[in-house]
Order: structure tokens, then sequence, then C-alpha cells
């Protein structure tokens, strides 16, 4: 049975239960983080709160907790849970109960999930990965709130075409992120992520500090058209790390097979996240 923090409390997962008359239920008006362990040990998670608190500024939520507050809140969650491996962390800080169901009164509840991590199937890694793209954008894109509507949407639609994800394509045709992953292509020797309108991913910041020495930088959007140009793609996200992508929607990128340079960039996030978990004590 794994143990959630729910709002002052630590409690067992089937009896954490939060109110029906919170805005985040009535209305999606919420924030939330994700971050995996590695070693036991939080990756990023100082990054990942401070990201909370800036989704939290964006839609005008008012948060009761520091940064270190909420560290320390999830450190103690990962005590309680000694029977993960690894784990799956989700830090939710909801709107709270509002009298008139839509108007936050800074009174929003803070819950941290950690379950055991789950395993991707390898063959993404192996093989690479299809994606499809979709017309959508998200309500202020820099910002991780509860309202996932559209990505919920694109999933699905996803998973019919045997894709493991959609990327959005914003209506000026810029493709700008997947429904929980960033976008990277490469070009020749010049790897390419759009610079904003997306959610500033830490998976993402850690590559491209991991890479900016390797290859050149160029941050910028990438339009629609030149997707076929790109020799190799990948996406990035804290549960998926690095996947190779093999295929957008019916256009096999290169030649259908995880790119070298791709799988030079998997090579040094595991180095550099092993090492990172063999660090456990500085956390
Ligand atoms: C919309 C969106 N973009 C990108 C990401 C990747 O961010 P990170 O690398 O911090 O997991 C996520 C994460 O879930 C996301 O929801």
């Amino acid at each position: 049975m794994d143990i959630y923090y729910i709002d002052g409390q630590f409690i067992e997962e089937d009896k954490a239960t939060l109110s029906a008359k919170d805005i985040t239920v009535l209305r999606g008006f919420g924030v939330f983080d994700f971050l995996i362990t590695y070693n036991k040990r939080p990756f990023y998670l100082e990054a990942h709160v401070a990201r909370l608190e800036n989704s939290a500024k964006k839609i005008g939520l008012t948060l009761r907790h520091t940064n270190a507050e909420i560290c320390d809140i999830v450190h103690r969650a990962i005590g309680k849970n000694p029977h993960h491996d690894e784990s799956n962390i989700r830090i939710v800080y909801t709107g709270g109960i509002s009298p008139d169901g839509v108007t936050p009164r800074g009174n929003g509840k803070l819950m941290v999930m950690v379950t055991p991590k789950y395993v991707l199937p390898e063959w993404w890694y192996t093989d690479g990965a299809a994606v499809i793209t979709v017309e959508m954008e998200r309500f202020i894109p820099e910002s991780k709130s509860t309202n996932y509507l559209s990505a919920v949407f694109a999933q699905q639609e996803a998973h019919k075409k045997g894709a493991i994800e959609a990327i959005y394509v914003d209506r000026e045709n810029r493709v700008l992120e997947g429904t929980t992953t960033n976008l990277f292509a490469f070009k020749g020797n010049t790897v390419i992520t759009p610079p904003d309108a997306m959610l500033p991913g830490i998976t993402r910041s850690v590559v491209l500090e991991l890479i900016k020495e390797k290859f050149t930088l160029e941050m910028r959007h990438i339009d629609m058209a030149e997707l076929k140009e790109m020799d190799e793609i990948f996406i990035t996200a804290s549960n998926k790390e690095i996947v190779p992508v093999i295929k957008i929607n019916d256009m096999v990128v290169a030649d259908g097979k995880p790119g070298k340079k791709t799988r030079q960039v998997m090579a040094l996030f595991r180095d550099y996240t092993t090492a990172y978990g063999q660090q456990r004590k500085a956390s």
C-alpha cells in the first residue's frame, strides 16, 4: 500500500480523498508536477517545485508552502514508501474550496502521491516510436495546470493510430511539444528545439546542458513543413526520458531507425542520471 501526503497528513492511498467542492475538481483549476527517482533520489526536485510555483503564478493560484517545505514533504513521502525500488512522484496543488465555485480563495491543498515507477516498453528505446501531430494549443502552455483536456483527448487519438504520443501544432503551423513531452530535432549536426510556447521541461533543460558542447544548438520554432527535412527526432520527459521518434503521422523519419546522434544523447543522459542517483546522500 502506497502512502500519500494529503494536506498535512501521510495517509494510505485508498484513504486519500479530496473535497468534491475543490475547484480543481469543479473547474480543472490547479497545478501539478511530476518527477521520478534515480537510486531513490528525486531527480531535480527543487527545479520541479520551482516550476510548480511558476505554474501557479501563471494561472493566479496562491501556494501556501515554500519550495523548501514542499521539497521536505516530498523527501518524507519517499521515506514512507520504502517498498518502492524507484518512485514516480506527483505533486498536486489544488485550487481549494471556493464559496462561489469559481473564485480561488488561496486555500488550496497540497498532495504528494508517491507510486512505484513503471517501466516503459524497451522497444520504444531500441526501435523508436511513432507519434502523430494534432492541431491543438494548450491554454497558458508554460503552466503545468491540472487542465490536461487536450492531452487526454490527443493521446486517445495517438493510441488509436498506434502512436505513443501526440505533438501539438499551433495555428501558425509551429510544432511545439508533445502532450507530456518536449521535442528535439537534428538537422545535420544542429539540434533544434522550440524556445517558448511550451512547458519548459526539466528533462529538456538537462539534455540541453549535456549536449551544448557537442552539437550546435538552435532554440527556434520548427515549422510543420520543415519536419520532413529532419535527420533525427526525439522527445523528452521525466517518465519517458529520451525516446527516439521514427515516424510522424505517415512520414518515416530518415531510415526509420533511432539515429546515431539520438542514441548518443540517450547514453549521455543515462550516464548523467546514474551518476545523479549515486550521489544520493547529497540530496
Ligand atoms: C506539456 C508537457 N510538455 C513537456 C513535458 C516534459 O517535461 P519534463 O521533462 O519536466 O517531464 C511535460 C511533462 O509532463 C508536459 O506535460
